[in-house]
């Protein structure tokens, strides 16, 4: 006898062994009445859910979001209520274009997904670790995925599809421009800003309304990987941020980030839309800091490991939509796109009820009329109240926390965006920031980036990094014609071996 748990089937009955299948004599057939291998094989075939279509390869952790000053002239939401408040959280990093196999240290955007767990539901801020994006409607979204993926017939990554796509979108250089730039590749999870990158909205009290953004600025500062760098890395490990991620949380040695918003009054967008010429809702743009000054709300800061990756990381579930009284959506179309999109993935990838799970099933009461499905696990609903309004103390609605009105008009129709908006004077502003060796490793990642791309799309990309800034154009330039010498020299190289076999 022991003292450990005894196994049992997953009806609750003990298990005999779990060694030997049932079998006609030692080395006879196995029984179809031996479930319990039925069980184990059957199951095995269903470990797995389909990983995610884009953002497939993450690393998460739990914390606290702790707020350090008040924003409730902003926010009525309850997770600002007072300082010093604290909120139960969950992040979630990722790269977005590789499988769940992909090697950690690869140059990709980062997601930064937050959930934050508050007493009024689920808040969740499914940001990137840049504070822009590669396009401004969500009708690109598939074309711009499909050039990150692979190619269907080589079934490789194509430099081509993303180049051409990306040449002929310039709205996405500035994104472009921070990809290749050294943020292209944090050493790990913790030396990377976030960004909810899009206009949010917050509202208060008085029900008034404030366009904002939200910041996460790493307290560990930015540390990042030159191209040789991060390929050394993979080399060693394809798992380096999960190592990381993993290793400072066991050891105690917890990461930050202090959290900030800008904030802008409702009415303000439109004249800050004559002033700069930038819709305050065009993801590609930032606001600038000198006009939308950082004011800080607190320390976001990861103190625990996941027990099971599978059931908390991989099953977990972020939703733009999911807001809280106090904070709102803005009209940027991707936001509005994104709206649609996450939900309709989740119920695709971890089933209708996959709000109840456990990683994502909110910390407070839950009541609600959806019923039955695939697995609705843990929902206890009222017998007698399954239809609203009813008469039997069902749960009701409470208008004290409809948010204020928005105030939208214009004529519906299909806008013209790319050709009209400014594409590069933020790409300035950016390039201007990057001292000459920044500028050279930036030349240098871009024109490795461009290999093996025909001339004529080479060329588009080319005329758009001129209209930043000609020394932008002419350095990537220049590395090219450097890059094509070595190439040609390699190949001057390979042959003379090759002959001399
Ligand atoms: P500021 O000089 O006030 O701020 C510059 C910002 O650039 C800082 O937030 C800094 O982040 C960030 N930064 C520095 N290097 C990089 C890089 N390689 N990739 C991405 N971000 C970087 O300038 P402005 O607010 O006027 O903006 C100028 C440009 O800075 C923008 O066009 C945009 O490209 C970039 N930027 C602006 C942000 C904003 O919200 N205004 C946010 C992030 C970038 P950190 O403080 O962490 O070093
Ligand atoms: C993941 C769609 C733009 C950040 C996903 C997923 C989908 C998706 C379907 C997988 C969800 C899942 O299976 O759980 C879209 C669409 C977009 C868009 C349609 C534009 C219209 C963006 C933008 C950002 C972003 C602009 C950041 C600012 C993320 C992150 C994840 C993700 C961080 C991973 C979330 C996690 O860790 O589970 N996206 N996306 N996406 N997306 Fe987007």
């Amino acid at each position: 006898m022991t003292d450990k748990p005894r196994l049992t089937t997953t009806a609750g009955a003990p298990v005999s062994s779990n060694q030997n299948s049932k079998t006609v004599g030692p080395n006879g057939p196995v029984l179809l009445e031996d479930y319990q291998l039925i069980e184990k094989l059957a199951h095995q075939n269903r470990e797995r859910v389909p990983e995610r279509v884009v953002h497939a390869k993450g690393w998460g952790a739990y914390g606290t979001l702790t707020v350090t000053e008040d924003i409730t002239r902003y926010s009525r939401a309850k997770l600002f209520s007072e300082v010093g408040k604290k909120t139960e959280m969950l992040a979630r990093f990722s790269t977005v274009a590789g499988e769940q196999g992909a090697a950690d240290a690869e140059r990709d955007v980062r997601g930064f997904a937050l959930k934050f767990y508050t007493e009024e539901g689920n808040w969740d801020l499914v940001g990137n670790n840049t504070p822009v994006f590669f396009v401004a409607d969500p009708y690109k979204f598939p074309d711009f995925i499909h050039t990150q993926k692979r190619h269907p017939r080589t079934n490789l990554r194509s430099a081509t599809a993303m180049w051409d796509f990306w040449s002929l979108c310039p709205e996405s250089l500035h994104q472009v421009t921070i990809l290749m730039s050294d943020r292209g590749i944090p050493v790990d999870p913790s030396r990377m800003n976030g960004y909810g990158s899009h206009t949010f909205s917050l509202w208060n009290d008085k029900g008034e309304r404030f366009w904002v953004k939200f910041h996460f600025k790493t307290k560990q500062g930015h540390k990042t990987f030159t191209n040789e760098e991060a390929e050394g890395v993979i080399a060693k490990s394809r798992e380096s941020y999960q190592e990381a991620l993993y290793g400072m949380i066991e050891d105690g040695r917890f990461p930050a980030w202090d959290f900030y918003i800008q904030a802008m009054p409702e009415a303000e967008a439109e004249e800050f839309e004559r002033k700069t010429g930038w819709s305050a809702f065009d993801l590609t743009k930032v606001w600038p800091h000198s006009q939308y000054p950082l004011i800080k709300v607190g320390v976001m800061e990861l103190n625990r490991n996941p027990e099971n990756y599978f059931a908390e990381i991989e099953q977990s579930a972020f939703n733009p939509s999911n807001v809280v009284p106090g904070i709102g959506f803005s009209p940027d179309k991707m936001l509005q796109g994104r709206l649609f999109s996450y939900p309709d993935a989740h119920r695709y990838r971890i089933g209708t009820h996959y709000e109840s799970l456990e990683v994502n099933k909110p910390r407070c009461p839950v009541h609600h009329y959806n019923r039955d499905g695939t697995t609705p696990f843990g929902l206890r609903t009222n017998p007698d109240a399954y239809y609203e309004p009813n008469s039997f103390d069902g749960p009701v609605e409470d208008p004290s926390v409809e948010e204020p009105p928005h105030r939208y008009s214009g004529d519906v129709g299909r806008y013209e965006y790319r050709a009209e908006a400014d594409h590069y004077s933020q790409p300035r502003a950016l390039f201007a920031l990057f001292d000459e060796a920044h500028r050279q490793r930036l030349f240098k990642t871009l024109a490795g980036a461009m290999q093996g791309v025909p001339q004529f799309i080479v060329d588009r990309q080319l005329a758009h990094f001129d209209k930043v800034d000609p020394a932008y154009g002419a350095g990537v330039r220049e590395a090219l014609a450097e890059q094509g010498k070595d190439d040609a020299q390699a190949s001057l190289t390979t042959s003379h071996a090759a002959a001399a076999e």
